[in-house]
Parts: structure tokens; C-alpha cells; sequence
């Protein structure tokens, strides 16, 4: 395992590992991907293994293009005018599987469809480029925990490194892609994240939340635990407790802050990497964090918060 800079060499290395079957971090705009050749079977296992996550979880497919969907799945209407107004950008869209589809189908996880993403960050575009396969690439993190936001975080949790990390510093949305699923009639958002609800409404119309509708399918990712430090979380803390660390927002002031200005922007990209600096079991036994107004993507940051302060389970 090696932790490499994003040079053109390297980067054409990667590209070699990835087209033989091996497995590359890279850097998205969001977090940190556990990258592998969607197309190979054995790819798509070594990332299920490395991440002990759940077969029923499917992940993420990265495109370096919008053309390379035309393969993979069945792009509609809506397809078309939500990838003009956010892609490359944090939209995964959840699509029909094309029937001739060359993705493993372990990465639909037993489903008829297929969710894409196409990364805007230089490094994933690049590495996508030179390896032109589709990447599968969920956040590199062991299943159930935080998402990486640096290179460095990429090393703590996961069962199995990666045959090489490419760092390219912090991610700048800090959060991961809003999940849209397009298979029914009103599209459901099955993850929140930076891309918002209005901003998705503005382009196609009504969408609903996945979470809100009984009788939408769940994403079967969203499980109650996930995105959690190992030191328990108490949401909504205005004042510390013994022994706990309080992560601050704006005007709640804490020993850490997810952003001292209130901004929420600053506060998502801040998120994983506060969790992980607070997640201290010498020093502290509970993480306090302050109230983030539920506007934006502050919508998302509290979906992570909920999660992150939700009963611990082992199915995750
Ligand atoms: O920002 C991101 O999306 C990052 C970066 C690396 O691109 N990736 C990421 O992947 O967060 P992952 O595997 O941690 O999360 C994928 C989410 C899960 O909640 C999963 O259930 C959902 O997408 N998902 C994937 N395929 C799906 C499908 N066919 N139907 C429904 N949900 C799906
Ligand atoms: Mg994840």
C-alpha cells in the first residue's frame, strides 16, 4: 500500500492496478472513494470484503462522462435535465439497469437498478479517464462508520487497505453525494446531501424523501447506525456534560466547532474530520453536539448527526 501524490504517473499506475482488478482511494468532492473496476466481479468483492459491508448494500458507479450512462443504465427525461444542471457534482441518480449492462451485478446488490455518479473533482475525473472503466466506489471507511475526508482518514477503519491512496488534500463538500432514485414515478430522495430537495424540485418537479413515505423503498444503505465515531453522540447540546468534548456550530461555542461563523457549508465539509479529532477515548467519553438549523444542507449534516447518535447495531 502506498499513499501517493495525484501526479500523471501515478495516476496512470492506478489506472494499471484498476484495469487489473485491484482496488485505489481517490479523492471526490465529497469524500474519499474506496475505488474498483465496476465491470469485474472480483473488483467488486474485494470492496464488500475491505469495507465489511452488508451484500444487500448496493454501491455507487463513477462515470467520466455523462455518454458512458447510455451502457450502463436507462437514462430518461429527467435524467437528462438533472445531469445538466448538477453533474459533474454530489447527484447520484438511481436508474434502470441497461439490459446488456457490463457492471457487475453484484454492485446492484441483487437489484434490477444501478446508481451513477459522475465525480467533479480533477483526480477522479483523471483517474476515470486513464483506467475508462466505470469505478465502483463507495466512501472509503469500514461499514457503518465516518467517511474520509483526507487521504490520512482513509487508513483508520477500513479491513483491508487499498493497493494505493491518492491524495488529494480535503474534500470541499465533506458530505456524500444526495442519493435521487429515478425508478419511480415521483422521484424519491433516498440520501440527503448538498444537492437539495428545492434545488432538485427546480429542475424536475415534486420529489418526496425516501424516509417520509412508508411505502418507498428504503435505501437499503440508510441504516439507523452509520457514520459513527466509537464514543457515543448527544445531539442538540447547548452546554457540556462531565466528560464529554462539545463540537460547537456558530453561536454554541465548544472545544471544537463544526464552523465558528454559523456557515453550514463550512460546517459539512468540517463534519467527519471534528467527529474524528473529538472521537478521543483517552481524553473524552461522549461527544456533544451543538443544534444545526435544519435549512440546506444542513438538512444532510443533521441526517449524519441523527445517524451518528443512533442506538449502535451490529447489522451495519
Ligand atoms: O459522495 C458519494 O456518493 C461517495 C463518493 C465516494 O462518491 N460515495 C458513497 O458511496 O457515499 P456509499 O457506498 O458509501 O453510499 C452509496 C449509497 C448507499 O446509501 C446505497 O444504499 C445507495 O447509495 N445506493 C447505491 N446503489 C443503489 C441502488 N441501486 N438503489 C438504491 N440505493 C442505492
Ligand atoms: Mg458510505
Amino acid at each position: 500500500m502506498s499513499v501517493v501524490a495525484p501526479t500523471p504517473e501515478n495516476i496512470a499506475k492506478a489506472a494499471q492496478v484498476l484495469r487489473d482488478g485491484g482496488l485505489v482511494a481517490f479523492p471526490t468532492e465529497t469524500v474519499y472513494g474506496l475505488g474498483g473496476d465496476a465491470t469485474q466481479d472480483s473488483a467488486v468483492e474485494k470492496i464488500y470484503a475491505a469495507k465489511g459491508r452488508p451484500s444487500f448494500n448496493p454501491l455507487i458507479v463513477h462515470v467520466g462522462g455523462v455518454d458512458w450512462v447510455a451502457d450502463i443504465a436507462q437514462p430518461d427525461a429527467r435524467f437528462d435535465s438533472l445531469v445538466r444542471a448538477f453533474w459533474p457534482g454530489p447527484l447520484t441518480l438511481v436508474l434502470n439497469r441497461h439490459t446488456q449492462c457490463a457492471v457487475s451485478k453484484i454492485v446492484s446488490a441483487g437489484r434490477d437498478s444501478i446508481a451513477v455518479r459522475m465525480p467533479d473533482h480533477p483526480v477522479a475525473h483523471d483517474l476515470l479517464m486513464a483506467t475508462q472503466r466505470p469505478l465502483a466506489a463507495p466512501s472509503a471507511n469500514r461499514s457503518g462508520f465516518m467517511s474520509p475526508t483526507e487521504a490520512a482518514h482513509v487508513l483508520t477503519s477500513l479491513d483491508a487497505l487499498p493497493e494505493m491512496i491518492i491524495d488529494g488534500g480535503q474534500c470541499r463538500v465533506g458530505l456524500e453525494s444526495t442519493v435521487l432514485d429515478l425508478t419511480q414515478t415521483t422521484p424519491a430522495i433516498l440520501r440527503p446531501g448538498s444537492i437539495t430537495r428545492e434545488q432538485i424540485e427546480a429542475v424536475i418537479g415534486p420529489v418526496s424523501f425516501g424516509r417520509d413515505d412508508p411505502l418507498a423503498p428504503k435505501s437499503p444503505g440508510q441504516l439507523a447506525s452509520h457514520y459513527a465515531p466509537g464514543l457515543p453522540v448527544r445531539l442538540n447540546a447547548t452546554e457540556v456534560n462531565a466528560g464529554e468534548v462539545l463540537v460547537g456550530f456558530g453561536p454554541v461555542k465548544g472545544a471544537l466547532t463544526l464552523s465558528l461563523a454559523g456557515d453550514l457549508a463550512e460546517a459539512a465539509a468540517n463534519l467527519f474530520a471534528v467527529l474524528r479529532q473529538a472521537d478521543n477515548t483517552t481524553l473524552y467519553n461522549g461527544i456533544a453536539v451543538a443544534p444545526v438549523p435544519e435549512l440546506g444542507v444542513g438538512l444532510a449534516i443533521n441526517d449524519r448527526l441523527r445517524r451518528a447518535a443512533a442506538p449502535r447495531n451490529t447489522a451495519s
